[in-house]
């Protein structure tokens, strides 16, 4: 039985918006609340535009955050719909999430408090360029030492560099020497543009805790709030030091696979060998497995990066270079291989992109996302300029293009835009960033991409169109866990009325792009 009642996320990213809307989604009777020191994000995330963009996400904030009412409108026409003519009920749902920029009162109020803040790479001073940047983590522990209620329960579900729980407890203690407050390591293993799948088909949840009594107590707390809709075998408990390292190793490892691949694709090419037909040969062997074994430009986002290097700054300081130096080597190869690719595309124009058009399609680092930190789009843009094309034009189905022209002005600079007589401009359509060009790469597995037809993309392009990279490899949802999804959602969302099942959705302030976009094309 769960005994929580009232929930805190702390950071409304990409990782705490999405796994507190599953925890309220699976548990009515918990109070869940969001908070963030940036009020913009909050702010978006009460509207009907999201700030980040995942599939099925909206439809569990819309029942989550808005509630949902009786109709009696909706009960006769279930009532006749129904094949036994029963009158079907349908219950009314209160709302239980709440996006907030109250950190502290939220905090004072929690039984379990998340935190989800960012944990970047070190950009200054001592470990800088490889050490986790823990001063988010190190603020939010501030406070909530001194806000929480004695008992609370503090969960890491940030990615963090092993034996972090120790000085998260070392902060709690100098603030408040008289409770003793119990720290999870509950790292979070969901993939942007898979998220609300990954939350509710998990392989696994890990739940590290200290071997106290009281240490399992609150994780068979947390454990219990996981139990509404995960099976008890999935979750996992260990130590806090494993868990931590445990997401680590997780993204190291999946990394390594990538650049394991991406290396032998170099060989492919220079001995006649079909790097999809090797992989396919080695992957049909269930030790290896055919997951994230698809070759292309290599791995981007957020934390793959981060996380290996993290790890190798960890084994340096521990004293084991050797290990350092072996992950080193997966980030060494992802860039290689990057440049490879670019380096190819300018040799398929004769060595030189003066006076053409070219057009990248996929600007996030992935599909189904709009997230482009560490976007390779944007490195293999850098090193294109440098030919001096006419144009680059950029199109990406998620992202919106006002966000990515702002990015461009602050990663390179004004100068490369089209508006200041620069060749960079970022388009809403696919087919109008195509027209013209020389050359279209492929820069993501986006459906958009795989099934707009390419005789039609490339009629309008002079030259030929480059489809290499091969997809972004990340592993495909099975065929049974996207039923599982749709027969979820579906099941939830047929307790309500499809049209009217919410209430109105609020409003977005006023110059909102997405509103202006969306009155755009119903114009
Ligand atoms: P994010 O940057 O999207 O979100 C973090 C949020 O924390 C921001 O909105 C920021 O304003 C907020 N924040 C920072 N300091 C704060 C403070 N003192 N008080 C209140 N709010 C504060 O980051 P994201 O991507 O959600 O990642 C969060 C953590 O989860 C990181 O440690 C990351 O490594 C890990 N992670 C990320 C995954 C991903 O796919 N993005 C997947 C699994 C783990």
């Amino acid at each position: 039985q769960c005994l929580v009642k009232n929930v805190c996320c702390i950071g409304a990213g990409y990782v705490g918006g999405p796994t507190a809307a599953m925890i309220a989604l699976q548990n009515p009777q918990i109070m869940v609340t969001v908070v963030d020191k940036d009020p913009a994000r909050i702010r978006k995330w009460n509207t009907k535009h999201l700030p980040i963009h995942e599939p099925g996400l909206h439809d569990i904030i819309r029942i989550v955050r808005d509630g949902s009412r009786e109709s009696p409108f909706i009960n006769e026409r279930m009532h006749f719909a129904s094949r036994n003519h029963e009158p079907l009920s349908i219950p009314a749902r209160s709302p239980n999430l709440i996006f907030s920029t109250e950190v502290s009162r939220s905090i004072s109020e929690a039984d379990v408090i998340l935190i989800a803040v960012n944990t970047p790479t070190k950009r200054r001073g001592l470990g800088a360029g490889s050490a986790t940047d823990v001063t988010a983590l190190e603020a939010v522990s501030r406070e909530v030492a001194i806000h929480a209620k004695a008992g609370a329960i503090i969960v890491e579900k940030s990615t963090v560099p092993c034996r972090t729980a120790d000085t998260i407890k070392t902060i709690l203690h100098a603030h408040r020497p008289d409770v003793d407050f119990e720290i999870l390591s509950n790292p979070e293993f969901l993939a942007e543009g898979t998220a609300m799948k990954d939350l509710l088909l998990p392989d696994r949840v890990i739940i590290g805790s200290s071997p106290t009594a009281s240490g399992k107590r609150s994780a068979a707390a947390l454990s219990s709030v996981y139990e509404s809709w995960i099976p008890r075998s999935r979750i996992v408990t260990m130590n806090t030091w494993s868990a931590e390292l445990s997401k680590l190793v997780a993204n190291a490892i999946l990394a390594q696979r990538i650049s394991s691949i991406n290396s032998i694709s170099a060989i492919c090419e220079a001995t006649g060998a079909d790097i999809d037909e090797v992989a396919t040969g080695i992957g049909l062997d269930p030790r290896i497995g055919s997951k994230f074994l698809g070759a292309g430009v290599g791995f981007g986002g957020s934390c793959f990066k981060k996380d290996i290097l993290s790890l190798t700054y960890l084994a340096e300081s521990l004293g084991l270079p050797e290990v350092g130096d072996y992950w080193q080597q997966v980030l060494d190869i992802n860039e290689w291989q990057r440049e490879r690719f670019t380096r190819r595309i300018v040799r398929s124009f004769n060595g030189t992109l003066v006076g053409k058009k070219l057009t990248i399609l996929g600007y996030a680092f992935k599909k189904d996302t709009q997230d482009t930190r560490e976007s390779p789009s944007l490195e293999c843009i850098k090193f294109l300029l440098e030919e001096v094309p006419s144009e680059i034009a950029i199109y990406d189905p998620c992202c919106n293009p006002a966000t990515v022209t702002e990015e461009l002005r602050r990663s390179i600079g004004a100068h490369v835009l089209k508006e200041n007589g620069g060749p960079m401009e970022v388009y809403e359509d696919a087919y109008r960033a195509c027209e013209g060009s020389h050359g279209v790469v492929i820069m993501t597995d986006a459906d958009e991409f795989k099934t707009s037809p390419t005789p039609s993309l490339s009629k309008t392009t002079r030259e030929t169109a480059i489809q290499d990279p091969r997809p972004f490899p990340h592993p495909e949802p099975t065929e049974s866990e996207i039923f599982a999804l749709q027969r979820y959602l579906s099941g939830t969302l047929a307790a309500h009325d499809p049209l009217e099942r919410f209430v109105d959705e609020p409003e977005c302030e006023s110059g909102c792009v997405e509103c202006e976009r969306e009155g755009k094309r119903n114009d």
